[in-house]
């Protein structure tokens, strides 16, 4: 079984491929349901494009000719008794939204997602990234726009400023997580 935060990554890497500017990724946990929204400010995508966006033979790879990251996303959601649901328009980007039954037995691990948003980051430093991950026991969030704010020159891409965003986030994780 998949980790949801490799589902998350790819997810996120079609925004980046979309031309995004702005990537927000919103994880809410409530009454045993947890609700991942991927939202992007990219290319959008044709109604009749996104009408068959979940077959996996619908791609614009050029490497290959199934793209897989959407259908896969949406099989592990409804395994667990959840939802899919993909809003997109061209010029005013996409929304990928899943519901995961978190009791159900085959709900995948949420994995190293602290791991995944700085790999995101590190490969798209130019991209804005705001993570929010909110549960009835805590929260935790990035937000690339404050932190350059805060980093005054220094780059997002930099080892120190990687770690410490990959620290950060595993750190509140840990503070609610059971
Ligand atoms: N956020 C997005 N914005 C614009 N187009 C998108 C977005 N997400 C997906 N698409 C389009 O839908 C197609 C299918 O996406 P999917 O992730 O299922 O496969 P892929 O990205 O082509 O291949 P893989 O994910 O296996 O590397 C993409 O090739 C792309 O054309
Ligand atoms: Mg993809």
């Amino acid at each position: 079984m998949k980790e949801l935060s490799l589902h998350i990554l790819d997810i996120a890497m079609n925004s980046v491929k979309a031309g995004a500017s702005l990537i927000e990724i919103t994880l809410t946990e409530a009454g045993g349901v947890l609700t991942v929204t991927v939202r992007d400010d990219g290319a959008g995508m044709t109604p009749e494009f996104l009408a068959t966006v979940t077959d996996p033979f619908t791609t614009t790879r050029t490497t290959r000719k199934v793209g897989l990251g959407i259908p896969l996303l949406k099989l592990a959601a409804e395994q667990t008794g959840g939802t899919f649901a993909i809003e997109s328009a061209p010029g005013a980007g996409t929304t990928v939204t899943t519901a995961f039954h978190t009791g159900h037995m085959d709900n995948p691990p949420l994995g190293d997602i602290a791991g995944s948003v700085m790999s995101l980051i590190q490969g798209s430093p130019d991209i804005d990234v705001v993570y929010t991950h909110s549960a009835p026991a805590g929260e935790a969030s990035l937000d690339t726009r404050v932190l350059r704010e805060a980093l005054g020159g220094i780059p997002l891409e930099s080892p120190d400023v990687l770690l410490w965003i990959q620290q950060t986030i595993e750190e509140e994780e840990r503070s609610f997580q059971p």
